[in-house]
């Protein structure tokens, strides 16, 4: 899995929007639901930072909401640093899976489909 995330980061901001045209809405939907729950100070469990453009579209659209973000992609992870450059002091980017993550109590978590889809699938082995 790691293999396929390390090769994708190259090319994944264009490559997502031009394979899922719909990814910045689906970003947007997430952060409408949250915003349904969520406190304007909230903090955010993000399970799959990626490249970090559902972080930053997150953090642009609620400017006082804060972040931890898990990854087990280093290059994804550094790719994620330089995308949420702009909110360097609201997002923290852990090198990992879900155990990553800190214990703190969160207001919401964000898991993308992707990740529970191809994502589960290539890490047990399946095709
Ligand atoms: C499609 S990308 C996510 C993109 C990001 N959430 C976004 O929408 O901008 C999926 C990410 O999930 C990560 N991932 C895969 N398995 C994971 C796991 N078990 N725990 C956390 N992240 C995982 C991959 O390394 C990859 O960077």
């Amino acid at each position: 899995m790691k293999w396929f995330y390390s090769l994708a980061a190259k090319f994944f901001p264009t490559w997502y929007e031009r394979r899922l045209p719909g990814f910045a809405s689906l970003h947007r939907m997430i952060e409408i639901l949250l915003a349904e729950k969520m406190p304007p100070d909230g903090h955010v469990l993000v399970l799959g930072a990626g490249g970090g453009m559902e972080l930053k579209a997150l953090a642009d659209a609620q400017p006082g909401w804060t972040f931890d973000a898990v990854d087990p992609s280093a290059d994804m992870l550094e790719l994620a640093a330089e995308t949420v450059r702009p909110h360097v002091d609201r997002v923290r980017l852990h090198y990992g899976s879900i155990e990553a993550a800190p214990q703190a109590p969160f207001d919401g978590a964000s898991l993308p489909a992707s990740l529970l889809g191809f994502g589960s699938a290539l890490d047990a082995g399946r095709p």
